[in-house]
């Protein structure tokens, strides 16, 4: 029963029960349709509708959008609501989030508990609020909120709703305040449905656009939301509705929504996961080596999750460092309100900052994130298996380093895995959980179980070079190199894939991290490069002068004073000396033509990737590029992306590219199975898989 009712004298209360969020699909719908009659055969005074457990209600069933809507539709049963003669009293004790936000504005009176949360987050699934938030929410609480919750989709906690107006209070005992809500008061409220629409502001319109454009560029569906609560403005309420309603259901189908769609339920079946076999280790000290900044990330975010660290340091020096690292995290942490005085002191409290190795004596679990060399990795895992528990699993956070030679120097080898965090540790949601040749069920279990702890998004990886996410990267890259030598600049490429949704383009991004880490892995990669790829020297002429990034002024743009990126026509000129040195007549590629290039680079190696059985699913893929490289949410991952674009096309682009370089644009074996099974990227590795 997902929704019951039952009557308290003449309360009638009614309950949507849907576990775990109270999403509201067809059988809700239809039991708050029966619940309307109920209430108004029976005569009762009001109805106060509840949700069951943590939530109010999540919005509706995002798993039913896939197929054709069913009646009764949310915006009908919502109308009947608001329309009844019998009151209705929402009582929000946990979230109310998009079509269960809309049911608490269909409502007569709306009261939120302390730890309320409201909202309309639709664009964040790629489409607007389809059951009349964009009609009732801007006649509730005014033009502007009504835009900045809609456009951002970002929910508000219970003091900012009523503040807002958009709840009439705030109570520690929300269903009490209903039940005693006087009567008079309660027929003296308007539905909000019938207040008038605010005045169009242009100012504010142009400004809600202006931050669609902005924080959500390229995505479809928060233009789309401002347009409507603008048609609304000067509609009643039901011809606005039916204007939202055609958006909605337009915006559902299309590329965007389901993109989105498929990354919300990707992250969550990530998120759950346990390693299919093993037992994790109890988890309750762990000791973390280096207090660099990834190791001082780590060990901030295994604080967070309530564990113990023994952060071990070379000397003294080092243990300063460490300290004074973590400390910093702690105090911004504290700076920015996410924990209060008495958390930073918890925190301090189970942290302990040594290079003494014996007192990580109790700890279950190492990570170690120390320098990359083979060498020191050695040094540290042969201390590590001295001074810990001999069950105790043991981990890298190395980028590139084989985890098989590391492991070649401990007894046991298969308690050594790689756990890939990505900086800033504490903060970046994606986890590469690395499995050696040898590594046990026992120790995958363990990484599994840690980075559920922390919240983390968990990917299995095998090993190569650069696991999952640093081989598409460095792909990404040598086909951004190939650009810029036969034809563009770097801004030109870093435009071109802006527009394509990232946050920033492939040169910018090294200039953040430093051109000298991907140097060092050319330098590492010589002895075993494929003699017949090609080479495009220019990074290394970068390093040879000194240009390693904002860290000295000066990579691939200039950052005069630090700050703000100026283009360099020095570095334009060095592609144009290596081109001739080369003798290659230059191309000047649009951004169409780069955008293509670099996005079929990255998806033939992901379907290497596949094929070699170092991802295992199509999705891990997408969630590793969305969350850990910044690909674009709304384009699903770049599987799911290479899925829009289909595999036969993927194949005539790379046969197409293979004409120019066959070695660089071979394409994967995984390309052209999925072909020739007439199956998508995704269902092709389900079946591989
Ligand atoms: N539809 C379907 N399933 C949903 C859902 C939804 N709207 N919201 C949550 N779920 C499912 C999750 O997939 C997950 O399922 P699982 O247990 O099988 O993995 C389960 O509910 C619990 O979700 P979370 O793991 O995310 O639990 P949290 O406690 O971390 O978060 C939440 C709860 C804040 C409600 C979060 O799930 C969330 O943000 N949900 C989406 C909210 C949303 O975008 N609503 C708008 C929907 S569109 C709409 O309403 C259209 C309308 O205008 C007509």
């Amino acid at each position: 029963m997902t929704v019951r009712m039952w009557a308290e004298g003449r309360v009638g209360r009614v309950e949507m029960d849907n576990p775990p969020v109270n999403a509201i699909g067809a059988a809700t719908r239809a039991g708050l349709l029966k619940a309307v009659a109920w209430a108004e055969e029976k005569r009762l005074e009001r109805v106060i509708l509840t949700g069951a457990g943590r939530a109010f209600a999540a919005g509706a069933d995002a798993r039913e959008f896939d197929a054709d809507p069913v009646e009764p539709h949310l915006p009908d049963v919502l109308n009947r609501i608001e329309a009844s003669p019998v009151p209705w009293i929402a009582v929000i004790g946990g979230v109310a989030l998009g079509g269960g936000c809309e049911i608490a504005l269909a409502c007569r009176a709306r009261v939120a508990g302390p730890k309320a949360q409201l909202g309309l987050p639709e664009v964040t699934l790629g489409v607007i609020p389809g059951a009349g938030g964009t009609q009732r929410l801007p006649r509730l609480i005014g033009l502007a909120p009504a835009l900045d919750m809609i456009v951002t989709g970002k929910p508000v906690g219970a003091t900012r709703a009523l503040d807002l107006g958009l709840v009439h209070a705030v109570d520690e005992d929300p269903l009490g305040w209903a039940e005693m809500l006087n009567a008079e008061a309660l027929d003296t409220l308007v539905p909000v449905g019938d207040l008038n629409p605010p005045a169009a502001d242009a100012a504010v319109l142009a400004a809600a656009r202006a931050t669609a454009e902005a924080k959500m560029r390229g995505q479809v569906a928060p233009l789309r939301a401002v347009a409507a609560v603008e048609a609304g403005l000067a509609l009643p309420l039901a011809e606005g509705m039916a204007g939202e309603r055609a958006a909605f259901l337009e915006l559902r189908q299309g590329a965007q929504a389901k993109a989105l769609r498929h990354m919300f339920f990707a992250e969550r079946a990530a998120r759950g996961r346990a390693w299919r076999g093993g037992t994790p280790a109890l988890l309750d000290t762990v000791a973390v080596v280096g207090g660099g900044t990834m190791g001082a990330g780590i060990a901030y975010g295994l604080l967070n999750a309530g564990l113990k660290v023994v952060l071990l340091e070379t000397d003294a020096a080092g243990v300063d460092r460490a300290e004074a690292n973590v400390g910093r995290i702690i105090e911004q942490s504290q700076k920015r309100g996410l924990i209060d005085e008495g958390g930073a002191a918890a925190r301090r409290a189970a942290l302990t900052v040594t290079d003494d190795y014996a007192r990580a004596g109790e700890a279950t679990l190492a990570i170690e994130a120390a320098f990359e060399s083979l060498e020191v990795k050695r040094t540290v895992f042969a201390a590590l298996e001295a001074a810990l528990p001999p069950e105790a699993v043991l981990a890298t956070n190395t980028s590139y380093l084989d985890i098989d030679e590391i492991a070649a120097g401990v007894g046991d080898p298969s308690r050594v895995l790689g756990l890939h965090f990505f900086a800033p540790a504490h903060i970046m949601k994606l986890l590469e959980i690395v499995r050696g040749k040898a590594t046990s069920d026992d120790a995958l279990a363990t990484g599994f179980a840690l980075g559920k702890r922390l919240g983390k998004v968990p990917v299995v990886a095998g090993v190569c070079d650069g696991f999952i996410g640093n081989r598409i990267l460095a792909r990404y890259r040598e086909a951004a190199d190939t650009v810029f030598m036969d034809g563009s600049t770097p801004w030109e490429v870093d435009e071109a894939m802006v527009e394509f949704g990232y946050a920033m383009g492939p040169y910018e991004a090294q200039d953040l991290s430093g051109l000298d880490i991907a140097h060092a892995n050319r330098r590492r990669q010589d002895a075993t490069r494929d003699p017949n790829r090609r080479y495009i020297p220019i990074a290394d002429r970068m390093v040879e002068l000194g240009k390693l990034g904002k860290k000295t002024g000066a990579g691939w743009y200039r950052y005069p004073g630090g700050n703000g990126k100026v283009e360099d026509p020095i570095v334009a000129d060095l592609a144009l000396e290596e081109a001739h040195f080369a003798g290659i007549t230059r191309t000047d590629y649009g951004p169409d033509e780069i955008r293509h290039r670099l996005v079929l680079a990255m998806i033939n190696e992901a379907c290497d990737i596949l094929h070699e059985g170092i991802a295992e699913s199509a999705a891990d893929i997408d969630l590793v590029t969305v969350f850990g490289y910044g690909f674009p949410r709304w384009r699903g991952g770049l599987m799911h992306h290479a899925d829009t674009l289909g595999p036969q096309a993927v194949l005539a682009g790379l046969q197409a590219l293979a004409q120019e370089d066959p070695v660089a644009w071979r394409p994967s074996p995984f390309v052209e199975g999925a072909v020739a099974a007439g199956l998508s990227f995704a269902d092709f590795a389900a079946r591989e898989g």
